[in-house]
């Protein structure tokens, strides 16, 4: 195993993700940010260096659990302090775990504005894939607004609501088109045919492949807030990894993919190699304004300009959730994963709704819609200073709370609580959705963990109750870090709190993030040793380092 080190600055630039010029929040002058490849058991070390002028900046590391360094998760407020405009910061940390993962910006919503690229881990040295293939691409999707971040935040925290709409353009590697279409003659609505010689920032990164082969397609999602479909034309899929862990095989035409999820699919070209194919992103779980997202499948030797014949992938229909929770029913972990524990010593039963605070819209979890504290809580547990509010949130919701329902009393509280977990023991999680604030409306929200994979132990319709636990699966539930709760439905998971540092847990749409829909988990955090200074040189820790100083 070695060290793999990486020198970055994060600065915004002028970009054009869909052929129109944005500023973009870069990294070494690109966009999306560098690859980082590593093998099992490395470290990587990324010495980032602020250069945006006048924001702090973080980034976290998607599906890497961090297992003993909770200071480089890359979350502002929780696991440091933001990086400040000039200074540079070590993200140092070991990737014990093969998959496909990404990193991105977790401070505000730097995430929307372009902070992302992937992180890929190979197998160990000497260890192979349960699979074989002969080729292997990487495909990082996400949304684009041409309004710019800043101006997003405000709208969310206006009264009214100024909501943020859907996005402009959906991105496969940074590249998308506006206004334009690969797929012209299919287009519905109607677009004109996109002129493109192939050196653009928007022209789509295309898929080289030799006929009778098996390729490994690495597909993650970073998107703000579209939940996806996608599909190769006329290929099957078979998935194999999802979030880092490898799942039982099982085929399909087309896959959903939420924002936060990683998969790989292994797919054979088969087909006629004399013609090209489509690969199609559709969004899922919101009445599309968004033209689909394109790119080719090069079949080699045909000339790259030739287009497909047929039309591209018809997606599912954006309301069809049996589909989707077919889909997420498929995925069990491969023979010989890790089973959970049988039994938990605790379960904590978390509702989501959508709230009013004095009038500003607001997502809250069992009431309570987070807000961050200015000193991160991982200093502020660790040094017993606890700048945040000390009465824990609740573990549940009123009994007599009606889910399928407009809530009666819709207001909540702001909060920034923790919960408190014993080291060391077996949690339950159980997401519950709910109606939000419009009548008969309730959304599909994708809830990440830091520091853990979980178990999806399985997903009901309407409220969870305790007959539900008979249905759980603890045979082979598969092992992820981010689960989907479907409309006015519940998820149910399960995790080991063997990991000392502080947590977040959240939905992974940054606008409902921004509007609170997080909670913050402890464990352990006695046990953390040697936090790095710089970590934590702000709010009260930073004080404390400071008359430290003059003692
Ligand atoms: Cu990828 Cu806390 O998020
Ligand atoms: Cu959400």
């Amino acid at each position: 195993a070695k060290t793999r080190h990486f020198k970055w600055d994060v600065e915004y630039i002028h970009w054009s993700p869909d052929g129109k010029e944005s500023v973009v929040m870069g990294i070494n002058g690109q966009f999306p940010g560098p690859t980082i490849r590593a093998k099992a058991g490395d470290t990587v070390a990324v010495h980032l260096t602020n250069k945006l002028h006048t924001e702090g900046v973080v980034i976290h590391w998607h599906g890497i659990r961090q297992i003993g360094t909770p200071w480089a998760d890359g979350t502002a407020a929780i696991s440091q302090c933001a990086i400040n405009p000039g200074e540079t910061f070590l993200y140092r940390f070991k990737v014990d775990k093969a998959g496909t993962y990404f990193y991105h910006g977790h401070y505000g919503m730097q995430r929307s504005a372009g902070l992302y690229g992937s992180l890929i881990v190979e197998v160990g040295d000497g260890e192979k894939e349960p699979f074989h293939y002969d080729g292997e691409f990487n495909l990082l999707l996400s949304d684009w607004w041409h309004k710019g971040s800043h101006e997003q935040e405000v709208d969310l925290s206006s009264n009214p609501l100024r909501w943020i709409g859907e996005p402009q353009t959906l991105l496969i590697n940074g590249r998308g088109q506006y206004n334009c279409s690969l797929a012209a003659q299919f287009s519905k609505p109607p677009l004109p045919q996109c002129k493109l010689r192939g050196g653009e920032q928007y022209a789509p990164q295309i898929l080289r492949v030799r006929p009778n082969k098996i390729y490994r397609l690495r597909i993650a999602s970073t998107t703000a807030l579209a939940s996806l479909n996608l599909a190769i034309g006329g290929h099957k899929m078979v998935v194999v990894e999802a979030d880092g862990n490898y799942v039982q095989p099982f085929s399909v035409q087309d896959m959903d993919i939420y924002s936060g999820e990683s998969y790989s699919i292994l797919f054979k070209t088969d087909q006629d190699p004399t013609k090209n194919y489509w690969i199609s992103i559709n969004v899922r779980g919101r009445e599309p304004k968004t033209p689909q997202g394109l790119t080719l499948l090069n079949y080699i030797p045909n000339s790259a300009s030739k287009f497909p014949t047929l039309p591209p992938p018809i997606a599912p229909l954006w309301n069809d959730y049996n589909h989707s929770k077919s889909f997420s029913n498929k995925i069990f972990a491969l023979m010989g994963s890790p089973k959970p524990p049988p039994q938990n010593h605790r379960r904590i039963i978390l509702l989501n709704t959508q709230n009013k605070i004095d009038g500003y819209t607001k997502w809250a979890i069992n009431n309570v819609s987070l807000v961050l504290p200015t000193t991160p809580y991982l200093g502020s547990i660790r040094y017993g200073i606890n700048a945040f509010d000390t009465k824990p949130p609740p573990d549940n919701f009123p009994r007599d709370y009606d889910v399928l329902k407009q809530a009666p009393n819709s207001n909540s509280t702001y909060g920034n609580g923790v919960y408190m977990l014993k080291f060391n023991t077996t949690i339950d999680i159980i997401l519950q959705n709910a109606n939000a604030l419009a009548k008969d409306v309730s959304e599909i929200h994708p809830w990440h963990l830091h520091g853990h994979d979980f178990w999806v132990l399985g997903y009901g319709e309407g409220k969870f109750s305790e007959k539900d636990v008979k249905k759980f699966n603890l045979k082979n539930p598969p092992l992820r870090n981010t689960a989907v709760i479907f409309p006015f439905g519940w998820t149910a998971l399960r995790f080991v709190t063997d990991n000392p540092g502080v947590w977040a847990f959240h939905c992974h749409i940054e606008p409902h993030l921004h509007m609170g829909m997080g909670v913050i988990f402890a464990e352990g955090v006695h046990l953390v040793k040697k936090i790095p200074k710089e970590a934590l040189a702000c709010g009260l820790t930073g004080k404390m380092f400071m008359s430290n100083k003059h003692n």
